[in-house]
């Protein structure tokens, strides 16, 4: 019988997950679930053939520099891959995979939650109910913003970005988007193509991010930008936190130049985000759920776990990176 790959698991996975892992492999697992430091990481991997790393494990260069010889590939339990540096992986040989497939319905779902949330002033409301300070009903008593015939500027119209332009329509909202490329017609879906980002953010009553965090989105949405959004408009993120510049959106969230932000990611997550968005009544906040269905993270285990299967049997991982 032949020998079974080792591999590192750095998180605590579903337990179809685990079980299908413990059972294809010699799995790793890191029981305590905690968030492995550089050292704790190099020595956990040694001897392995393969990790499957949750975002929680930033592979630096000099992390990748680090890595014992054993480790031939990289599989990411998730579907971006901002902290994984790809150069410094491919300089070693080391093969890099995502899960990007998995994730789409839940984040949209999620993305229209925010949405809502946001228009509906629902942060609000549940604190009044939680701090038990409802004790009238008046006519202007938290009045938001309706949704249906406004316009919705997607920014990234891939899966996740076309999933939310799919049931916001359903909410009669108007769908605009900007992409590198324009989609051809049936991926379009009579939604409307902007060539550059300044002309979705003219029109976008509310603005949803869903673009990569690289080189050249990181910081996107700063003052000038926020300046080119209709007055008043409403803002959500499930992309990633530092596509935003925080202190530009909190200015302008406190000057009331933008109406509300609907936010599940942040700069510095977990532990280290700005402590100005939770001071805002105007922002609905969630702890980056965008995911995490059980449903969800399984299928992006098994993604993960699709990709190591392949390379290990000499084949193309299915989402391979690099
Ligand atoms: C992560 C995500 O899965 O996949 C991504 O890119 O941002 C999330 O869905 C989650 O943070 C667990 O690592």
């Amino acid at each position: 019988m032949n020998k079974k790959h080792t591999i590192l698991i750095t998180r605590d996975m579903p337990p179809r997950v685990e079980a299908r892992a413990l059972s294809n492999y010699d799995a790793r697992l890191n029981r305590e679930d905690n968030i492995y430091n550089t050292d704790g990481l190099i020595a956990a991997a040694e001897g392995a053939d393969g990790l499957l790393i949750c975002g929680t494990e930033p592979m630096t260069p000099e992390v990748i520099a680090r890595l014992p010889s054993s480790v031939r590939i990289i599989a990411c339990f998730t579907a971006g891959y901002d902290h994984v540096d790809l150069a410094a992986a491919e300089a070693r040989g080391i093969v890099v995979t995502h899960a990007p497939d998995a994730l789409t319905d839940a984040v949209a779902d999620i993305t229209l939650l925010l949405l809502l949330g946001a228009a509906r002033r629902a942060g609000e409301g549940e604190a009044i109910m939680r701090g038990g300070g409802w004790d009238d009903i008046h006519l202007l008593f938290m009045t938001g913003a309706e949704i249906r015939g406004k316009r919705l500027g997607i920014l990234g119209m891939g899966r996740i970005g076309r999933a939310v332009a799919h049931r916001a329509r359903a909410f009669g909202m108007e769908i605009h988007y900007h992409n590198r490329s324009r989609l051809d017609a049936q991926l379009e879906d009579d939604a409307i193509w902007h060539e550059d980002a300044a002309s979705l953010l003219q029109c976008a009553d509310f603005l949803s991010l869903h673009c990569p965090s690289n080189e050249a989105s990181r910081n996107f949405l700063n003052a000038e930008r926020i300046d080119q959004l209709p007055e008043g408009a409403i803002m959500i993120n499930t992309a990633r936190g530092d596509v935003v510049d925080d202190e530009a959106l909190i200015a302008a969230l406190q000057s009331g130049r933008l109406r509300a932000a609907g936010l599940d990611v942040y700069r510095g997550e977990p532990g280290n985000i700005h402590p100005g968005y939770a001071r805002l009544a105007n922002t609905f906040l969630l702890p980056h759920i965008g995911s995490a269905t059980v449903k969800t993270r399984t299928g992006m285990g098994f993604q993960a776990l699709d990709n190591l299967d392949a390379y290990f049997a000499g084949q193309a991982p299915p989402n391979r990176l690099i």
